[in-house]
């Protein structure tokens, strides 16, 4: 009798800008504790996952040349994290990875946390597992923080590692443009170089995120555009120090205002309608100050398959 392979599975999986970053101390275990206000943004990765006799990644798009397609790759480490959840052995991994690219790499928009969470909606999906969302997420969580917040999507309210999630209501569709930077930023360098800041001074912090909570609710993105805050802008632009142009640049284009996504570098403007953020992005993109622009709106859903049903 012939197996009856099943067909493959494309997820599609939004980016994030952090509309509020507010960094706390370094914990015991490397990491700090975050509050922090995150949207999803249209900007995404495709994945597809298919049953193989060869298994392993491939990368194709935005910054294919600098994704690791090894053991390393945060798809493949979700793909054994799913099996060891529901007990597969290791030896029968037999799944191949197909990334497609539109985040940046390395660009504080939650690239490589994107592929982890469409992964494992692709894999609970070809492996026909009784998974929920929320168990998903907690095998996300040990995968890299900003997985859970892939695998929702919405805007939602982070802390913990940013792992902790409440959704913030958003009573409109926000206008961004993002400019990528020539190279990406590794974001432990970035949280080490804010604790360097920190430690050499006392750079100024972000206030508390109810004001944008609010101005979420408002959905006046003149309001919000005002509240934009990040603790570790400050850090990506002493590494990155040409940032500060960029930010300025995207003001001086008619956004309403700029932020680092994250741990950047890719610096992210939010407009005040669809028509102007494409106008912003065509002047920024003759500025020269950054080597690719794209405009994207949020907040858009989490990880969820293409053309197929919705569960898990
Ligand atoms: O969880 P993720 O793999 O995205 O984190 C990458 C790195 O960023 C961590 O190893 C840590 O150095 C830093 N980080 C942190 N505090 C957080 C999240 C990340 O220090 N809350």
């Amino acid at each position: 009798m012939l197996a009856v392979v099943p067909p493959p599975v494309t997820v599609r999986v939004p980016s994030k800008v952090n509309l509020h970053l507010s960094v706390g101390d370094a914990r015991a275990d490397g990491f700090h504790e975050l509050t922090t206000i995150f949207q999803a943004l249209s900007l995404s990765d495709e994945v597809t996952v298919a049953a193989t006799e060869e298994p392993g990644v491939e990368v194709y798009g935005e910054g294919q040349d600098s994704v690791p397609t090894g053991g390393n790759n945060l798809a493949w480490r979700a793909v054994r994290a799913l099996a060891a959840r529901v007990g597969r052995p290791e030896d029968e991994l037999k799944v191949r990875v197909v990334l497609r690219k539109g985040i940046p790499v390395a660009g504080g928009m939650a690239g490589g946390s994107a592929d982890a969470a469409a992964t494992l909606v692709g894999l609970a999906s070809l492996w026909r597992l009784e998974l929920t969302r929320d168990e998903l997420a907690e095998v996300g969580a040990t995968l890299g923080s900003d997985v859970p917040f892939a695998l929702y999507g919405g805007t939602a309210l982070g802390t913990g590692r940013g792992e902790q999630l409440v959704p913030v209501l958003a009573r409109h569709t926000f206008h961004w443009v993002l400019a990528f930077d020539q190279r990406g930023l590794s974001t432990p360098r970035v949280f080490g170089e804010l604790d360097r800041l920190r430690s050499a001074g006392d750079p100024p912090r972000v206030g508390s995120h109810d004001p944008v909570v609010e101005a979420l609710a408002s959905g006046d993105p003149r309001q919000l555009a005002l509240l934009l805050g990040n603790d570790l802008q400050a850090a990506a632009v002493s590494l990155r120090p040409g940032l500060r142009r960029t930010l300025r640049a995207g003001v001086s284009a008619g956004a309403l205002a700029g932020t680092v996504s994250g741990s950047g570098p890719t610096c992210a403007f939010l407009c005040v309608d669809a028509e102007s953020a494409l106008a912003v992005a065509a002047e920024l993109s003759g500025a020269g100050v950054c080597r690719t622009v794209r405009v994207a709106h949020g907040p858009v859903p989490g990880a969820r398959m293409v053309g197929g049903d919705e569960s898990p």
